[in-house]
C-alpha cells in the first residue's frame, strides 16, 4: 500500500513509499481509508519541530474509511461500517489532563496518510450521516481540540462575547461553528480580509485584522470586551488578549504558532482577574460528546479543498503558507 512517511532524511523528510498492508491483531480493525485531512501537527513534523520523531512512521491523525477486516475478538457488526478515527491514544483516567503515555495517532503509531490503517476497535466511531467522507475525515483532531477549548475550559454559554483568533485555521473554524451553535456572540480575527468576510457570512458578528496594531482598541470600542478568547498563535499577542478580555475573562490557547510571549502583562492580568488556560486535544468522553454535538447541530467541517493522495506533499506547502480557509483533505 502507499503511505506518506517521515523519512528523517533532510532532502526528502516526508515521502510517499510502498509499505506492507497491515493485518489487524486481537481487538483491532483494518480500515480502508477513503479520505484523510492535514493538521498543522503534520507540518511541525516535516520541519522537525515535534518531539520524539521516529523515521518510517506513517503520518496523519485524521481520517475516514470503511472497516475491511476484523482481528480476533472484534464486534462482528463493525465489518463494512464507514467510520472516523479518534486520534487519542492512552489519555488515561484523569479527565483534566492526559497521562504520560498519551500519544496522538500518526507518531509514534502509524497514522492515516496511507491506503490502510489498523487501529484498536475502541478508536472508531461511526461516520456522522450528514457528512460526506471528505468532511468526516476533517473532523476528528480539529473538532476535538476546539470542543475541549470552547466547552471544557472556556465553558462558553449563550449570549457571551467570544473572540476566536486566526479564523483561517482548521481548529479556529470548528470553534466558530461550535460557539455559534451554542448561541454565543462570536467575533473573529484574521490577517486576511477575505477570511473575515467568510466568517461573518458564517455568522460571526464582526472581524478584526490582527495585523492592524489598533485592532484591540476597535475591538473594545465595538464589543465591550470578551468573556472568552480562543487562540492558537500565542506569542506577544497574549498581552492584547489580556487587554481585550472582560474582567474575569478567560483566554484559552491550544497552540503557540508565533512562539513565546516575551513578557506577560501580569499587572493587568491579576487586576482584571483574567485567566490564561492551556488546552490540548481532549479525552475520549469529549471526543464522543464532540461527535454528538456535530450531529445534533448538523455542523459540517469547513473543507478548503480536496486533492488526490498523490499530491499530499504540496498540501504541506499550502498549509505552511496559511492561505487556506479550513481543512486540506486528501482522497484515496
Ligand atoms: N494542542 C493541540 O491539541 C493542538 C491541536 C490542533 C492544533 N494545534 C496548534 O494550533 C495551531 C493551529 O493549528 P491548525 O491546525 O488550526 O492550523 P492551520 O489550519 O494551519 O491554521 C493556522 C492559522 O493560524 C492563524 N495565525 C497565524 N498567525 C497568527 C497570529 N499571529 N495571530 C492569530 N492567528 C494567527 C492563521 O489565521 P489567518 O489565516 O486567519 O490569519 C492561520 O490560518 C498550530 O500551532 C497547531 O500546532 C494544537
Amino acid at each position: 500500500m502507499k503511505a506518506l512517511i517521515y523519512t528523517g532524511i533532510k532532502e526528502n523528510v516526508v515521502d510517499i513509499v510502498e509499505k506492507p498492508k497491515p493485518a489487524p491483531k486481537e481487538g483491532q480493525v483494518l480500515i480502508k481509508m477513503s479520505a484523510s485531512a492535514l493538521n498543522h501537527r503534520d507540518e511541525w513534523m516535516r520541519v522537525g519541530k515535534y518531539p520524539n520523531m521516529e523515521p518510517n512512521v506513517t503520518l496523519g491523525s485524521d481520517g475516514c474509511g470503511i472497516i475491511e477486516a476484523l482481528g480476533p475478538g472484534v464486534d462482528k457488526n463493525l465489518e463494512g461500517r464507514n467510520v472516523i478515527i479518534n486520534p487519542n491514544n492512552g489519555w488515561g483516567p484523569d479527565l483534566r489532563a492526559q497521562s504520560v503515555d498519551y500519544n496522538i495517532l500518526g507518531m509514534p503509531l502509524d497514522g492515516t496518510f496511507a491506503e490502510f490503517i489498523v487501529v484498536n476497535q475502541d478508536r472508531v466511531h461511526f461516520k456522522p450521516e450528514h457528512l460526506n467522507d471528505e468532511e468526516a475525515a476533517a473532523l476528528p483532531l480539529g473538532g476535538l481540540t476546539a470542543y475541549r477549548a470552547c466547552f471544557t475550559h472556556g465553558v462558553i454559554k449563550e449570549g457571551q462575547n467570544v473572540l476566536i483568533t486566526g479564523i483561517g485555521g482548521g481548529v479556529a473554524l470548528f470553534a466558530l461553528q461550535f460557539c455559534l451553535a451554542q448561541g454565543a456572540r462570536v467575533y473573529v480575527s484574521s490577517s486576511n480580509e477575505k477570511k473575515l468576510k467568510i466568517a461573518i457570512n458564517m455568522g460571526a458578528k464582526a472581524g478584526f485584522n490582527y495585523t492592524d496594531p489598533d485592532w484591540p482598541k476597535s475591538a473594545i470600542n465595538s464589543t465591550g470586551g470578551f468573556d472568552v478568547i480562543i487562540d492558537s498563535a500565542g506569542g506577544n499577542a497574549i498581552n492584547n488578549y489580556i487587554k481585550v478580555s472582560k474582567p474575569g475573562g478567560i483566554i484559552v490557547f491550544y497552540g503557540s504558532t508565533t512562539g513565546l510571549c516575551e513578557g506577560v502583562d501580569l499587572f493587568r492580568m491579576f487586576w482584571s482577574q483574567v485567566r490564561l488556560q492551556g488546552s490540548t486535544m481532549g479525552n475520549d468522553q469529549e471526543f464522543a460528546a464532540m461527535v454528538k454535538f456535530v450531529e445534533t447541530y448538523n455542523i459540517k467541517p469547513v473543507v478548503d479543498s480536496v486533492r488526490p493522495f498523490a499530491d499530499i506533499i504540496s498540501s504541506f506547502d499550502e498549509m505552511k503558507q496559511g492561505t487556506q480557509m479550513g481543512k486540506l483533505v486528501v482522497k484515496f
